[in-house]
């Protein structure tokens, strides 16, 4: 008997060592590491969190190393490593660099942002990146704001649908997103300091939603408090944003950490929902935190919450279970080039093409002249710790260069490789550099007034937007200059703008014919340009903030920048961007969602159904889109919802739905979107929820916000 209980134990021990030696090593590819189940990772967690001291809980809620956490080998707790984005994952070495945030709303194509996120995912894994500090997610209030171009606009739909994209592209490659800088980060003067005065309706349904469909929807695994107060509070010793509403309200149940430097008070942050200070522990220190503790100042209930979040996301990330670095992703990925540069082609809007300037026909160019301040080197994206450096990078002289007399190999005189498409273009061309002073050098005057046309390249750079400052509404000194002596030379000027948001026309709108906003469109920029420019591409990129004419038009003209103290009075409520200029006599020079495009399209058949009915979670509205142009195009068409019955103040009409269809000319597609119950409601503050009032909503349907083709009605009747 003995004798068979050993051999049982025996074979048992061998079949356990051979399943052991023959199971396979996972492979490293993408996205395909199974996330374990909430119960197990549940229980991990808490073997863990028994076998802790304080000490060493203590250790795990302060960074190191500027972008890692502190390991603890004793446990195997792994240090976990973070990159910055949201325009490339770029802490470690070159990496492809996409176009900015506010480019990616531009193009209002959430497919395409799944595509970036993914593409931002295999760069992270490729570099053994566990967390990626991207998307950004602050709405556009004023064109000043130095950080504009890292965010998706000033609407919190669009933003919402943009952020849960790119979220779930990032984490399908079991990668962490990181949505910031949470919340009223609206401006970069003095961040520190401000005070946002904003209240609980504004929050609601401006500078939450993006946040809240996030955490909802995408199960982001990270947020990153801002420098900021609100209302009174740091964010990172704002209970009510981070307990109640983020972590109680939303079921948020991953790590929040501070931004850098962001933390001010270890034991109120300690207490107020930061989970983790980074880049260091420098107030939520064991020296600050042990006596708290002993105090009963901070509960070590509070210490293993802290802890049990950023062990739980590291568990379900499968960052205990295998390396992150996937050494079958390369470092230069040419996927990730290619999904730039369609970024930076859908993004492009177009804002003016009088007398259809644009598309250039390449074949009856003669001479093209380039030339403006971002013209050549590339200007791919602002300033600050969004700045990523690629392996290659296309300036737009290069782009169109390319394009028009493709590189040829120096050995045997043929095309280049994939450049052969284009060949047999006689069009030659000219680049004027400009002075150190950013003047126009007086010889290439006559050289430029005989061009075909004239590809003028202004706006900021790194230097001149960016983080950590805010930006001049005007143009930078100069260039205003510039563009009135080159317009008066040549009546064929395309202005090319790279900025992350409206600049000052005034002084030369009504002088050149043609305007394109690039926003900072990523390495594969120039390339991305030229495809516009001789019509290989239709624009299809449309405005995701309004455009004024004057900043005085601004409904934050008066609060923008702080009076006395250091408090910011969002005293516009939610009537910011279009949901002011829809109620006011002011009209913006480019309204919210408008874009031109090569060819033309026609909507009809509007159908709403239920017409009437109690359910608004089925509300489907469909319509059609052809394309009556003689160019192949694609449309983003627009869906508004308007109360004009509610008992609270609300915008003549508000954003709840898109979609982006490409249609061949002749072509027509039926697009249908869906509506809920929440598409309806207004944040009622005296009752604490999303309220819809039965009654009539119109039902608007239009290529920009303020060019509506089909309207309906739809009936609420509980
Ligand atoms: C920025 C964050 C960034 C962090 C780390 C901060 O200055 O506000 O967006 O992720 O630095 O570089």
């Amino acid at each position: 008997m003995l004798f068979m209980v050993k051999m049982r134990r025996i074979l048992v021990f061998l079949l356990l060592a051979l399943a052991i030696l023959f199971t396979p090593a996972r492979t490293q590819t993408q996205s395909q590491v199974q996330k374990s189940s909430p119960t197990n990772v549940d229980k991990r967690v808490d073997a863990l969190l028994s076998r802790m001291t304080l000490q060493e809980k203590l250790t795990l809620i302060g960074g190191m190393h500027n972008f890692f956490t502190r390991p603890i080998p004793r446990l195997g707790i792994p240090s976990l490593k973070m990159s910055d984005g949201p325009l490339g994952v770029h802490d470690y070495g070159p990496t492809t660099a996409y176009p900015a945030g506010i480019a990616l709303a531009a193009s209002w194509n959430t497919d395409l942002a799944q595509r970036v996120g993914v593409s931002m995912g295999r760069d992270a894994r490729a570099r053994g990146v566990n967390i990626v500090l991207a998307p950004a997610l602050n709405i556009y209030r004023a064109p000043m704001n130095g950080r504009n171009f890292e965010y998706f606009g000033e609407d919190p739909y669009l933003a919402s649908r943009m952020a849960v994209s790119v979220v779930e592209g990032i984490q399908s490659q079991n990668v962490i997103a990181t949505v910031k800088h949470f919340v009223a980060n609206n401006m970069e003067y003095d961040r520190h300091h401000i005070n946002a005065v904003v209240d609980e309706r504004t929050l609601r349904e401006i500078y939450l939603p993006a946040f809240e469909a996030a955490v909802r929807e995408a199960h982001v695994g990270a947020v990153m408090d801002s420098y900021n107060l609100v209302n009174g509070q740091h964010m990172t010793q704002n209970a009510h944003l981070n307990i109640d509403i983020l972590k109680h309200e939303w079921g948020f149940d991953g790590i929040l950490m501070s931004d850098w430097g962001a933390t001010y008070d270890g034991i109120a942050a300690a207490n107020a929902g930061l989970d983790l200070e980074m880049p260091s522990a420098r107030y939520m220190t064991p020296a600050n935190l042990v006596p708290a503790i002993q105090q009963g100042k901070v509960s070590v209930a509070t210490i293993n919450d802290k802890v049990r979040r950023i062990l739980r996301k590291a568990i379900q990330f499968g960052f205990f279970d295998r390396d992150q670095t996937d050494r079958s992703i390369p470092l230069y990925d040419q996927r990730g080039r290619e999904i730039a540069r369609e970024e930076a082609r859908e993004s492009i809007v177009l804002l003016k093409n009088d007398g259809n300037l644009l598309p250039l026909d390449p074949t009856k160019l003669k001479t093209i002249a380039v030339l403006g301040p971002d013209a050549y080197p590339a200007v791919i994206g602002g300033g600050g710790s969004s700045q990523t450096t690629p392996f290659n990078q296309v300036s737009f002289l290069e782009g169109i260069s390319n394009y028009l007399s493709p590189p040829v190999n120096p050995f045997n005189d043929t095309v280049l490789a994939g450049m052969g498409e284009h060949v047999g273009f006689n069009a030659k061309v000219l680049y004027a550099p400009l002075s150190a002073k950013g003047t126009l050098d007086p010889k290439m005057e006559p050289l430029l007034s005989t061009a075909d046309a004239v590809i003028l390249c202004v706006g900021f750079n790194p230097d001149t937007e960016g983080e950590g400052a805010d930006r001049t509404f005007s143009l930078p000194a100069g260039q205003d200059d510039l563009i009135r002596q080159v317009a008066a030379l040549n009546k064929n000027v395309i202005l090319v703008i790279t900025a992350g948001g409206a600049v000052d026309m005034t002084r030369w709108i009504d002088r050149v014919p043609t305007i394109l906003q690039a926003w900072y469109p990523g390495e594969e920029g120039g390339d991305a340009l030229a495809d516009i420019l001789f019509g290989d591409f239709s624009p299809s990129g449309k405005l995701p903030a309004s455009f004024e004419r004057r900043w005085e038009d601004n409904p934050t003209f008066h609060s923008y920048y702080p009076q006395r103290d250091k408090s910011v009075a969002y005293s516009e409520g939610i009537f910011l961007g279009y949901r002011y200029y829809d109620r006011s006599n002011t009209k913006p020079l480019f309204p919210f969602g408008f874009g031109l495009s090569y060819t033309r399209f026609q909507y009809s058949d509007l159908s709403i159904s239920p017409r009437e009915g109690s359910d608004p979670d089925s509300v489907t509205v469909s319509f059609d889109v052809k394309n009556v142009g003689s160019r192949a195009g694609a449309e983003v068409a627009e869906l508004y919802v308007g109360d004009s019955h509610s008992t609270v103040p609300r915008p003549v009409k508000e954003l709840k739905g898109f979609a982006r269809v490409f249609l061949r000319p002749g072509e027509k597609k039926q697009i249908t979107l869906t509506l809920n119950r929440r598409s309806f409601s207004y944040y009622d503050v005296k009752n604490k929820q999303w309220t819809a009032e039965p009654g009539p909503f119109s039902i608007l349907v239009g290529g920009s916000s303020a060019q509506i083709e089909l309207t309906g009605s739809f009936t609420l009747t509980k």
